[in-house]
Order: C-alpha cells, then sequence, then structure tokens
C-alpha cells in the first residue's frame, strides 16, 4: 500500500535482458506512470547524500571519486562480490529509494490508470510488500544474454557483471493471481505482452474502485464532523427508536479513555416526567444564582435546560476525568450526526444535580456512589435545522 495513493500500484520486475523495459513502455503507452528504480537508484546516491556517505563507510571511501560522485563500477565489484554485500548495499539504499518512490507516487496524476514502480531489485525491497500487483517478466539466461549483446554500443563486461549481480535475487516464477502475482515468460515478440499486461491492469482497475470506496468511506466520516450544529429547539414528539438508541450507547461504550478505564457510566433517560422534573429543578436551581445571566439566557431561548429533546443522556463522572467525559460525549454526538440525529452537548444539565435533590436525582438514575456530574447530551431532532459554526482557521498551525 502506498500511504495516502488511490491509483493502483504496479511492482514490474525482471532480470535484465527478460524484457521489463519493453513491458514498462507498453504501459505506458496504456496510460500507467511510470517510476523508474534505476534513476531513483541514482538520486539516492547523489553526491554528498547521506546515502553515499554511509556506503562509502561500508564498502571504502574510495568508492566516492575526487568529484564527490559514486563510483559505480567499483561500488558493485565489492557489493556484488557475495550474497552478503549484496544484502548490505540493499539495506542502505532500499530505505531511501522506498520513501522517494512513495514521494514520487503521491505526484502522480490521478488520471493515471496505474503507477508502474520498474525495478529489477523490487522484490529485494519492502516495495514489492506495497505494491497492489507484481510483475515478473522472464526469459531463459542464453536468450537474455543474446538480446542483451544485440542492443548497440553494448558493452560485454557491463552485463555480465549486470547478470551476475541479480543473480542472487529471488524472482518468483510462478503466476499467483490470488497474491497478485504475474509472471510472464517473454520469449516472443514484444507485442505479446499486450494481453498478460492488459490482463493485470483490468485486474488493477478493480483494485481502484475498491480503493475509490474506502476513500468515499472516509469522506461520510468527515461529513457529519463538518455538518453537525448545536440544536437548541427539538422536537419534543420525535422520538429516538431503540435501534438509534442501541447504536448510540455502542458509540458510548467504544469511546476511547485513558488507560481504557472509562471511568465513567451513561445512563439514557427518554422517560418524559423524569426528564421535565429535572428540567424545572434545573432552571430553579439558576434562577438562585446570584448572576442571573445564564438563566435569562435559557428564559430567552424558551426557558429550558433540555431544550425539550426527548432523550438526554447523562455521563457521570468518577474522579477527574473531564478529557475522557468530553471524548464519550463526542462520540456520542457524532454517531447521532452520522444516523441524522440532532444533538446539545450540556454543560448546564449539572445543575439538576446541584443541592440535595440532585443526590436524589442521582440515586433515581442509578448512578453509583463516588461518581458525580460530567456532562449531559440531549438527542432528538431539531424543529428547524440549524447550520455548523464558520470555522476559525486562526486556531490551526502546521509546521511542516
Ligand atoms: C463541554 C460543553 C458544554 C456545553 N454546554 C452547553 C449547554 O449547557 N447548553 C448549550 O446550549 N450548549 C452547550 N454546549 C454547546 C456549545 O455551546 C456549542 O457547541 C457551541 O456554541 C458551538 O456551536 P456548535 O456546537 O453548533 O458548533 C456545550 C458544549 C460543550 C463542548
Amino acid at each position: 500500500m502506498f500511504p495516502g495513493v488511490l491509483i493502483p500500484v504496479l511492482g514490474l520486475t525482471g532480470p535484465t535482458g527478460a524484457g521489463k523495459s519493453a513491458a514498462a513502455a507498453l504501459l505506458r503507452d496504456m496510460g500507467c506512470a511510470v517510476i523508474d528504480g534505476d534513476m531513483l537508484a541514482r538520486e539516492v546516491v547523489q553526491a554528498g547524500s547521506p546515502v553515499l556517505t554511509a556506503l562509502a563507510d561500508t564498502f571504502g571511501s574510495d568508492i566516492v571519486g575526487s568529484d564527490g560522485a559514486l563510483r559505480r563500477s567499483l561500488l558493485a565489484e565489492r557489493a556484488f562480490a557475495d550474497a552478503a554485500g549484496r544484502r548490505t548495499l540493499g539495506e542502505i539504499t532500499h530505505p531511501a529509494i522506498t520513501a522517494l518512490a512513495v514521494r514520487r507516487a503521491a505526484l502522480v496524476s490521478p488520471q493515471s490508470r496505474a503507477i508502474v514502480v520498474d525495478a529489477a531489485a523490487l522484490q529485494e525491497s519492502e516495495l514489492a510488500a506495497m505494491c497492489d500487483w507484481l510483475v515478473v517478466v522472464t526469459a531463459p539466461e542464453e536468450l537474455r544474454l543474446r538480446r542483451l549483446l544485440a542492443r548497440d554500443g553494448v558493452d560485454a563486461s557491463a552485463v555480465s557483471l549486470r547478470m551476475r549481480a541479480q543473480r542472487g535475487i529471488p524472482y518468483v516464477a510462478v503466476s499467483d493471481p490470488a497474491e497478485g502475482i504475474t509472471v510472464i515468460e517473454n520469449t516472443g515478440a514484444v507485442e505479446e505482452l499486450l494481453a498478460p499486461l492488459g490482463a493485470v491492469l483490468r485486474q488493477l482497475d478493480k483494485v481502484r474502485e475498491e480503493k475509490c470506496a474506502v476513500e468515499d468511506a472516509g469522506k461520510r466520516v468527515i461529513a457529519p464532523i463538518l455538518n453537525r450544529y448545536t440544536c437548541r429547539d427539538f422536537n419534543p414528539e420525535q422520538a429516538l427508536s431503540e435501534d438509534q438508541l442501541h447504536l448510540l450507547t455502542l458509540a458510548g461504550l467504544a469511546a476511547p479513555s485513558a488507560m481504557n478505564r472509562q471511568p465513567w457510566r451513561m445512563v439514557f433517560v427518554t422517560n418524559r416526567a423524569q426528564l421535565a422534573e429535572m428540567d424545572v429543578y434545573g432552571m430553579q436551581m439558576l434562577a438562585a444564582q446570584a448572576d442571573r445571566g445564564t438563566y435569562e439566557r435559557l428564559q430567552a431561548r424558551g426557558g429550558t435546560v433540555f431544550y425539550h429533546a426527548p432523550c438526554a443522556v447523562f455521563l457521570a463522572v468518577e474522579g477527574n476525568a473531564a478529557v475522557d467525559c468530553g471524548i464519550l460525549a463526542q462520540s456520542i454526538v457524532l454517531t447521532a450526526a452520522t444516523l441524522g440525529i440532532d444533538s446539545c452537548i450540556c454543560g448546564l444539565a449539572g445543575q439538576c444535580f446541584a443541592g440535595e435533590r440532585g443526590t436524589e436525582f442521582f440515586a433515581r438514575l442509578g448512578v453509583p456512589e463516588g461518581f458525580s456530574f460530567g456532562l449531559a447530551v440531549l438527542l432528538g431532532h431539531a424543529k428547524q435545522p440549524g447550520t455548523p459554526h464558520p470555522l476559525d482557521y486562526g486556531k490551526a498551525s502546521r509546521i511542516a
């Protein structure tokens, strides 16, 4: 999986001379973007790069020329001398190559049908596992050698060095569609690659559909977050269904808390008489306060703490658990928004639990000893739909 990339990724690999580059060219013609592993491998060892320094520390400082550039043939001679050298070379270069491939993949146009990561040593790096499909282009060694030597201006010793270097790469030999692996034996004309590559692309079209479905699901989560608003005028006649109450209960129980202690209790109250009694008492407590500002504000809104909500969830907390309680409330509220239920997180409901009658209400709700009021969540359906508050971008910053 390439993080954040919705375009399917095809890993293209195979030994030199098998026809990997021809396959890459065909895939490009079929609408794919090709990321060339050789180019990435060159980029990460540029003069002055940390990877080059690490290579020099391991394979000898003379692999860096007086101009600061990598002496590739000297590195190849040393690194490919044995299996351990090759492994060490991979351990030093592959993480940087992978990171660069991920960055390049993120820049590919969404119009591309697939991203092709073309690399001979793909299977030796973590990139192979990140691809949605692996295509291995192979051909018998003597045919590959013949093809390579037939190329213009070829250096026979460079060819044999490359072939030797690749000998230890564990190329997959058998196709396995369930694992997303296609092996193409390329012994004929280039055009014969078209059919198997087309078949792979059709598989990747399905992968793309799945990835887009996941992204749509992601958008379905953000939508209720952005559309939620506090309701202060519920329709008392529109009660919540049993199914809705059940899902809201599950949402609360699934809420995260420090060390998963969940130091709270949730009590869902839909009993009208109980809610009305508590509401009247809450308003009385507010009226008795020296500062009558809140009381008057609520009076102007209809003289109620609960805004006629048909359901209130009282959250009682044990000890100092305000943060856990807030997260619990938000889990309920966002689930409500997902279900099309309006809500109000209500701190003022704490007034109902003040004084002597408050203790009585706690007992009636079955809240255990030692718990105190945390928050309430009012739930129901708004008489008039509201609007979400404007976003204040000044409250968020980013340091990249
Ligand atoms: C901890 C907390 C306590 C709140 N208590 C009350 C309350 O008692 N009464 C009320 O009308 N709204 C209450 N609210 C709702 C906020 O006033 C509301 O979230 C804020 O005005 C932003 O509006 P919005 O929710 O529509 O985005 C509370 C919100 C939070 C997070």
